[in-house]
């Protein structure tokens, strides 16, 4: 089974030095997000992206999904110091997503999916919580060795995760480099 993320070691998730190596608005101006969208930030950790989308989504809504109860009181604490409201934080389950069919615009899923024990069946829930059409964003390293980041056999290939989402009903749209070590696919249910 893949490695979770310690959350003792949470503040390397929204360091400085990680801003550097990936700009949040740099993601963010990749995917098809608009301003009144509901999103899942599948796997948030301590909120690296959640602040920003929840920012951006100035009409709309996040659900931030973490299975780890730590995670969840550390992002529960930066949305409160920046006094956004529109964040809904929920500790989910290992295979089942918190929310109802159909029920998403965009699904976001950040470093995580590497982590699930079964990454088809969090892509088959991504995809039965959201809406036809609705986007997903899937965040992930590089399946080679790199300067910090998860062993590299809990790593999946870009090539490989591409053929999962396609099998699992979605229909890709984007890809896109972050920087030498990580990639982005955009896809639509
Ligand atoms: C490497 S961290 C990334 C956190 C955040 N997305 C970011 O980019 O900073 C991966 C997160 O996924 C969570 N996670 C692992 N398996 C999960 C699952 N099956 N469902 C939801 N979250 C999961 C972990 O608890 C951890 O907080």
């Amino acid at each position: 089974m893949p490695h979770k993320f310690d959350p003792i070691n949470k503040h390397l998730l929204v360091s400085a030095d990680r801003q550097m190596q990936l700009d949040t608005h740099r993601v963010l101006s990749l995917i098809p997000i608009l301003r009144y969208h509901a999103v899942a930030d599948v796997g948030c950790g301590p909120g690296y992206f959640t602040l920003p989308l929840a920012k951006y989504l100035f009409d709309g809504r996040v659900h931030a999904l973490d299975i780890q109860q730590e995670m969840l009181d550390a992002v529960r604490k930066e949305l409160e110091r920046a006094r956004l409201t529109n964040v809904e934080t929920t500790l989910t389950e290992e295979n089942r997503l918190p929310l109802e069919d159909d029920s998403l615009d965009g699904a976001f899923l950040a470093f995580s999916i590497h982590e699930a024990d079964d990454p088809r069946n969090m892509l088959a829930e991504a995809g039965r919580c959201l809406r036809p059409d609705g986007w997903l964003a899937l965040l992930e390293w590089h399946k080679r060795e790199t300067d910090g980041g998860p062993p590299v056999e809990d790593r999946i290939d870009e090539a490989d995760l591409r053929e999962m989402a396609v099998e699992a009903g979605f229909r890709p749209t984007n890809r896109h480099s972050l920087n030498d070590d990580q990639y982005m696919l955009v896809m639509r249910r």
